[in-house]
């Protein structure tokens, strides 16, 4: 078993009109929960990393940790560069062995964002890579950066049209009211915007800044295009939680392995139920 790249995974859900849950990762046992979580409800899934979650746990972990995955639970695998920004450490991790990107360069001007996009794509397409990049900016937590709403603009939807078009992108991160991390107000879905976008573009769109979107929202985006859910921050703060409760109900625990894993059980729950909210289970 090896690492595949999203290209035919995000087809598959967009001729079935279903999503495939992309999960940030951390370490080995959020890998694990993810992959066995997918691997008994046969979902497809994507484990996503931002380039602080490769320098926290090293891109060498991190790739032989998801292939071993993928060969323990003969599944299929991608792993996903989130928000990556930097060529030359796309390379490296591809030449690695990671075949899914996502370039992002929404915080430049459109003409620059086109061009940079455009050399990842050149160099991807070369080792069968899949790329996402993003038109539009989210608001939110997104890796270390805070975006200020202010910052953040939703995706034209012709601009979208021409921007596939010109960039050779195989998916679209599209903005449309979702934010990264945890949301202060109730979110909003610019509906509107993204069956206009749908009718734009053909290829598989991307919903970031999933979590704490309702599963009704959600179900509706999917129907509209979207064909990739993130989900992040549901999943730190299940696990968050159930570790923190765990601890002060037995403030002497010392053992990782007993104190973490009330943080799998809550995580895998999570996981779970997005899978049956993007309706992927049984996909494979
Ligand atoms: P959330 O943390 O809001 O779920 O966003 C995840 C995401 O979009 C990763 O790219």
């Amino acid at each position: 078993m090896y690492l595949i790249s999203t290209r035919e995974m995000l087809k598959n859900a967009q001729r079935g009109r279903y999503a495939i849950p992309a999960f940030n990762v951390h370490n080995l046992e959020t890998i694990q929960v993810v992959v066995e979580t997918a691997a008994n409800m046969a979902s497809p899934v994507i484990l996503a990393g931002t380039p602080s979650t490769f320098t926290y746990a090293g891109l060498e972990y991190i790739v032989s940790i998801c292939t071993q995955a993928a060969s323990l639970n003969k599944l299929p695998l991608a792993l996903h560069l989130d928000h990556h920004e930097e060529l030359t450490d796309i390379c490296h991790k591809v030449k690695a062995g990671v075949r899914s990107v996502m370039i992002d360069a929404s915080h430049l001007p459109f003409a620059e964002n086109i061009d940079t996009v455009a050399n990842v794509v050149q160099f991807c397409h070369r080792y069968d890579v899949s790329v996402e990049a993003e038109l539009g900016r989210l608001g939110g937590q997104e890796d270390e950066l805070i975006v200020d709403s202010k910052e953040s603009f939703y995706t034209d939807p012709s601009a979208a049209k021409k921007y596939v078009a010109q960039t050779g992108i195989d998916s679209l991160a599209v903005a449309i009211g979702s934010a990264h991390g945890l949301y202060h107000d109730e979110p909003h879905l610019d509906f509107k915007r993204l069956a206009e976008i749908q009718r734009q573009v053909d290829i598989p769109l991307v919903l970031h800044g999933a979590s704490g979107i309702s599963e009704e929202m959600i179900r509706q985006s999917i129907s509209l295009g979207i064909c990739k859910v993130n989900v992040a921050t549901d999943l730190k703060i299940a696990f968050a939680d159930a570790v923190k409760q765990y601890l002060s109900e037995h403030p002497d625990a010392n053992d990782p392995r007993k104190y973490i894993t009330p943080g799998k059980q809550a995580m895998q729950q999570v996981v779970e139920n997005k899978i049956l909210m993007c309706n992927s289970a049984g996909k494979i």
